[in-house]
Formats: C-alpha cells, sequence, structure tokens
C-alpha cells in the first residue's frame, strides 16, 4: 500500500528518498508543478491543526492538485458519522488520496486496512506524526550535512507526543541517538528501551534540544505545579540555551507556549530553527504527496 501511517520501520533508504526528493521540490520555483494535476486530495482533519493542514494544502496546490478541505465541525461527523464512514464516502466519490488527523490511536490502522485511497497521516493521538519527524529530520539534515552521529535531546511532554514518537523511530534508523527529558508524570515507559531518560542540564549538552509543547488541553490540572514550576524545572530559559554549544540547535514541532516549555527571546533567537521547521513542512509533504499517489 502506499498510505503513510508511520515511520516505525521504515527503512533508512526510503526515509533518505523522500528527503532526498523534499530538496528537489525546496530548489524549485513556487506554484510551477502540474505533478498531481487532475488528483483529488482531501484534508481530513478530524482534531485542530494550522501547520499541519496549511502546509499540506501549500504543498497540494504546489503540486497542482485539486484540493478538498473537509472540516469536522460542519460535517455530519457532528451527527454521529464515524470517522471510517467519513473516509469511505470521501473514497467513494473518487478521491485520489487523504490527509488524516485523529485523535484516537488505533483507528488510522483501522483506516489503512480498509480504505483503498493512500492515506497519509497527519498526526494520530499520541501514535504517529510522520510528516512532522520527516520535516524534522529534514531541517537536521539541512544544517548539519548529516543525520548519523547527531545526539538528539527531546524535552517535555514525551508521554503525549506522536512527535517524539516519529522522530525517535526515524532518527534511530538514521544513526542517530536519540535521550528524553522529562517529569515523571510526562514520561513513556514503553519506550525506556529505546532512548534513556537524561536530566535537563545533560540533556542541554545535545547537537539538536528538541522542545516539545506542554499539552496544557491533556493534562487538566495535573501538569507539573504551575507553569512557572515547569518552566523552572524543564524550560529552556535563555540561561539554560546560553550552556548550548556554539553549534547546537533548537527545534519545537509548534504551537508554542512562549515562557512555558521555552522563553519567548529564544523562539526567534539564532539558534532557533522553529520557523524554518515550518517552512520546510512544504517540500516534505510535496514529497510524501508524490510519494503516495503517483508511487
Ligand atoms: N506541529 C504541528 O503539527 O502543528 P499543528 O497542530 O498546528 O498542525
Amino acid at each position: 500500500s502506499r498510505h503513510l501511517i508511520g515511520l516505525k520501520g521504515m527503512p533508512k533508504s526510503e526515509i533518505e528518498a523522500i528527503l532526498d526528493r523534499a530538496g528537489y521540490w525546496e530548489a524549485q520555483p513556487v506554484a510551477a508543478s502540474s505533478a498531481l494535476s487532475g488528483k483529488f486530495v482531501a484534508n481530513m482533519f478530524f482534531e485542530n491543526s494550522t501547520r499541519t493542514r496549511f502546509s499540506f494544502e501549500v504543498a497540494e496546490k504546489r503540486l497542482g492538485a485539486e484540493v478538498l478541505n473537509f472540516a469536522a465541525a460542519a460535517s455530519s461527523v457532528q451527527k454521529g458519522e464515524s470517522i471510517y464512514d467519513t473516509v469511505k464516502t470521501l473514497e467513494s466519490m473518487g478521491i485520489h488520496g487523504g490527509v488524516v488527523r485523529i485523535k484516537a490511536v488505533g483507528v488510522m490502522q483501522e483506516l489503512a486496512e480498509r480504505i483503498k485511497a493512500p492515506l497519509i497521516n497527519a498526526g494520530d493521538g499520541n501514535n504517529e506524526h510522520p510528516t512532522q519527524a520527516l520535516l524534522d529530520l529534514y531541517t537536521m539534515r539541512k544544517h548539519f550535512g548529516a543525520i548519523e552521529g547527531l545526539t538528539v535531546s527531546i524535552v517535555g511532554d514525551i508521554r503525549h507526543s506522536r512527535v517524539a514518537r516519529s522522530n525517535l523511530w526515524a532518527l534511530r534508523e538514521m544513526g542517530a541517538s536519540v535521550r528524553f527529558c522529562a517529569p515523571d508524570n510526562m514520561r513513556a515507559t514503553e519506550l525506556a528501551e529505546y532512548a534513556p531518560y537524561v536530566g535537563i542540564d545533560d540533556a542541554l549538552q545535545s547537537d539538536v534540544v528538541m522542545m516539545l509543547r506542554v499539552q496544557l488541553e491533556r493534562h487538566e490540572g495535573g501538569l507539573f505545579g504551575s507553569a512557572e514550576e515547569y518552566r523552572a524545572a524543564y524550560g529552556l530559559t535563555e540561561e539554560r540555551a546560553g550552556r548550548m554549544a556554539p553549534h547546537a540547535i533548537i527545534m519545537h514541532p509548534a504551537p508554542v507556549n512562549r515562557d512555558v516549555e521555552i522563553d519567548d527571546a529564544l523562539v526567534e533567537c539564532g539558534k532557533s530553527k522553529i520557523f524554518e521547521q515550518m517552512a520546510n513542512g512544504v517540500p516534505i509533504r510535496m514529497a510524501v504527496l508524490e510519494r503516495a499517489l503517483l508511487g
């Protein structure tokens, strides 16, 4: 199948092919391709998004696709229609591919088994967010020249993070070493065999310090004390950033809670790749759409 459900198990050669193809698209002039001319692509977001949703739409339009945007809030999902029936409905109308984001874990797998049109996972619960990790790897490779041998520390809400999981699988496959840093209630114990947990001071001594958003909506009070206490214990403060190596970079998938997991002044600082990550999301998604729809 040409679905892209996750990066777990994707071989290095395939990851590299996607990164290389994104490099090709990044070098092309904007809005010049007819690669997906006549292809209908539906963006089906059952959970909110800004970056992923719009960068897929930009990517689709740059490839000349016909874009259908599905908004769950204005759909028959509000009448109780299931995600499967919704995607099956769009498939029956002849879409050539779909981009899907959902809250629940497990549904994406079911869709991949039952839907024939190629589907791209735009984030499912805390399971995987493959295009985010691909754009993260692309950003690292562009900065460092290679991913093999890098030390990447992912700091924050690992337990709830699909970004951490997709990055873990792809970075390990590419020969980077991944470390996690998180308070007890944000750890994913099932991942401990793949990435050691380190303290925040050790996490700073990495080539890449990747901060994760504190998912306030998924914690309901059980966070880690207050936002101020979280910042003091695990936030990337200006003082902590000053202890990073000169060559090291700061990443964050965004959206950012400024002054919680990362200081406001660092978001657009020289070490930060946060907005470059967003820019790289477009060529990565062009490469992924092409792979899914054209093989
Ligand atoms: N990084 C990311 O997935 O952002 P959105 O939720 O806005 O798409």
